[in-house]
């Protein structure tokens, strides 16, 4: 369970998280959704480790994450297996040669064994449709392949916690199509799926319940948000 309590965060003087407190239920699929530049992707980035409150805290099954303990590499690893992010701009998530590098990279990060590694990272290629791309420099792929890459990438590592910042926004209908059904699949498989999208069709598929942000950078007061 995921719960943040009364953050606050500033970029310099902006401040673009103004006292969050939200619980995010296990097992549940929770929506995000609130205007442009509302604070979506900071509050992720949070979530994700990628930055910390300037006040407030940040619990993960009653253990508050800090940077200072996201700092030692065995914590860090034990972090990334519980919490996969899927950025908003794959492009900015994708870094290694190929296609399949960037499947196998956290693997090897966790120093799995290489026939481990191997059949993990096949799966995912099998399973995103990835084959005939394994090879391709990541800034190569169609922004549909760049979406199933990243997704890829994060679900290898297994966690039980998937955070995805707008996944269907820049796919075709299609891939959207196939996107919402591979998350109502993982939602089966109870994990925790927590997601921003501002389309209405998204968020009536997936969601078990949904918070807004408004433009002032504070959750919408609505009874249905509490968990
Ligand atoms: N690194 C940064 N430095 C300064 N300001 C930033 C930085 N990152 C984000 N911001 C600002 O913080 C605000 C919130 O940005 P954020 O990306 O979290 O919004 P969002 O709700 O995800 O928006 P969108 O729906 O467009 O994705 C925006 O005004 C943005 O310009
Ligand atoms: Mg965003």
């Amino acid at each position: 369970m995921i719960e943040l309590k009364n953050i606050s965060y500033a970029y310099g003087t902006r401040l673009v998280l103004d006292h969050i407190s939200v619980r995010f239920p296990e097992g549940k699929c929770t929506c995000i959704d609130g205007p442009n530049g509302c604070g979506k992707s900071t509050l992720f980035r949070i979530l994700s480790g990628l930055i910390f409150p300037d006040t407030g805290s940040y619990l993960l099954d009653g253990e508050e994450i800090t940077q200072k303990k996201l700092k030692q590499k065995a914590y860090m690893h034990a972090f990334y297996q519980k919490i996969g992010y899927v950025f908003q701009d794959s492009e900015a998530q994708l870094f290694t040669r190929s296609a399949e590098d960037e499947i196998a990279f956290g693997l090897y990060q966790l120093a799995y064994d290489p026939a481990r590694i191997h059949e993990i990272t096949e799966k995912y290629i099998s399973l995103m449709d990835l084959n005939e791309v394994r090879h391709q420099a990541p800034f190569t792929l169609s922004t549909g392949e760049k979406k199933r890459t990243a997704l890829a990438a994060v679900l290898a590592m297994d966690p039980k916690i998937i955070i995805l910042d707008e996944p269907t926004a820049s796919l075709d209908e299609d891939g959207q199509t196939w996107l919402i059904a591979f998350l109502q699949q993982l939602k089966k498989e109870k994990k925790t799926i927590i997601l921003s999208s501002h389309q209405p069709e998204v968020i009536a598929a997936l969601a078990d319940h949904t918070i807004q942000i408004n433009k002032h950078h504070q959750i919408v007061p609505n009874p249905e948000n509490k968990a």
